[in-house]
């Protein structure tokens, strides 16, 4: 089987962590028409984002029940969904805190915080496993 995690994580990763920034660059600068990287952004990070959760359940699939990575492992998936379920969430919020909150980035800075925070801790764990443990190197995993 071909581990396809390595390949789709960015699509998760780097636009998730975009459309944070861009949402509140909305906010600074509303008249730069940059509502539209945010929202499109936030599609292609979500799709990515439900791309890495499979691909990663399939790879963690391979890992021996008695590797010392399983620790890393777990909280690895958790924050991967974690990661997903934040942005399901704020892909729905979103409108509505729009309408309701546009006077006030400072709200959407402190959800972009929180955001990025969520992804550099998936993806610290998921270095781990492959820098720390060398899941995924060398055939560690069929
Ligand atoms: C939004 C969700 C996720 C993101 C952004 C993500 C990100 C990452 C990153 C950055 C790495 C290190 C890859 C490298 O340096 O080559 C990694 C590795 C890994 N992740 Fe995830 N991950 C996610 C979800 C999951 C889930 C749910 C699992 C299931 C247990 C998982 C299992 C693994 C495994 C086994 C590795 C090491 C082997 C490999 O690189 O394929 N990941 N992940």
């Amino acid at each position: 089987m071909i581990d396809l995690h390595p390949l789709v994580i960015h699509f998760a990763i780097a636009p998730l962590a975009l459309t944070l920034l861009f949402q509140y660059a909305v906010l600074k600068w509303p008249d730069r028409g940059l509502q539209y990287p945010a929202q499109y952004s936030l599609w292609v990070g979500l799709v990515g984002a439900v791309a890495a959760v499979i691909t990663g359940i399939l790879t963690a699939r391979g890992v021996p029940a008695d590797s010392p990575a399983q620790a890393t492992i777990f909280n690895h998936r958790l924050a991967g969904f974690v990661t997903l379920g934040y942005f399901v969430l704020y892909l729905l919020l979103r409108r509505w805190l729009l309408a309701r909150y546009t006077g006030r980035p400072a709200l959407f800075l402190v959800l972009a915080i929180i955001g990025l925070g969520i992804v550099v801790t998936t993806g610290f764990f998921g270095g781990e496993l492959v820098y720390t443990f060398g899941i995924g190197v060398g055939g560690t995993v069929p």
